[in-house]
């Protein structure tokens, strides 16, 4: 029997026990597609950090052992990159020329606070859209799964909620009938993927369905303000990487 909770903020699952359970953390934009990417993109180790200061404090501490160059700072505030880190929070910039062989830190908004609010899990996924159907995989034989939506300064949002919604209609589907329950939560987001992407009890999925939705959605709204209009598209290339990161 799999059991399935999705928390649409992590406030959510504040007095949860989640020692028993394997934690999904999910930020569509931006931040666990860009932890996706740079490890698609050959990062060596990526380490989350909730404080600019100490990010700024730990490559330093890093370089003395690794070498110069061999730590990069990442990440975003307000949506817009940290004045002296080497890269912002675009996924489509963590290519194998900048990342390959290199440890990146990365502070977040409210991605990399999702992933702390989790620390408790047995083990931690990072999933985006992009590796959606390798997490699956991962997860098919957990019995208790939480799903972390990061959501947007405190508020929830339709993105995260939409991949969450995409992982339980996935898993639903792929176990023995009666051997998969979930909570009102997971059902709200499985009736929004299912809405969206299903035809006949079929997934029909198409990359520009699910921009034009990223785009209305809250986080796709402050791109869209902030003309970061491709890392929309970057979020929205579904199921384009094989690789589940692991904390
Ligand atoms: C976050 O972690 O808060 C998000 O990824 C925000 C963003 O980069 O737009």
């Amino acid at each position: 029997m799999i059991s399935i909770n999705v928390y649409p903020l992590p406030l959510y699952a504040q007095n949860e026990d989640l020692t028993n359970s394997v934690a999904v953390i999910i930020d569509v934009l931006r931040a666990t597609t860009v932890i996706v990417s740079a490890f698609a993109g050959g990062a060596k180790e990526i380490i989350p950090m909730l404080d600019i200061e100490q990010a700024r404090q730990q490559k330093e501490i890093l370089e003395t052992m690794h070498g110069k160059g061999s730590v990069l700072l990442g990440g975003e505030r307000k949506g817009i990159p940290i004045a002296g880190f080497e890269l912002g929070n675009s996924p489509q910039h963590f290519t194998s020329e900048k990342i390959a062989g290199k440890i990146l830190i990365l502070t977040t908004t409210n991605g990399t606070v999702a992933i702390h609010a989790a620390r408790n899990a047995r083990c931690l996924y990072i999933a985006g859209l992009v590796n959606a159907q390798a997490v699956v995989e991962r997860l098919k034989n957990e019995e208790k799964i939480a799903i972390f939506c990061a959501g947007t300064d405190g508020e929830i949002t339709e993105e995260d909620l939409l991949l969450a919604g995409c992982l339980v209609s996935r898993l639903s589907r792929s176990s023995q009938q009666n051997q998969c329950q979930w909570n009102h939560h997971a059902e709200t987001a499985k009736q929004l993927w299912e809405n969206q992407f299903f035809i006949d009890n079929n997934e029909f999925v198409s990359e520009s369905k699910l921009i034009e939705f990223l785009r209305q959605s809250c986080g796709g709204k402050n791109l869209v303000a902030l003309k970061l209009d491709e890392d929309i598209t970057a979020a929205a290339k579904i199921d384009s990487i094989n690789l589940v990161p692991e904390i």
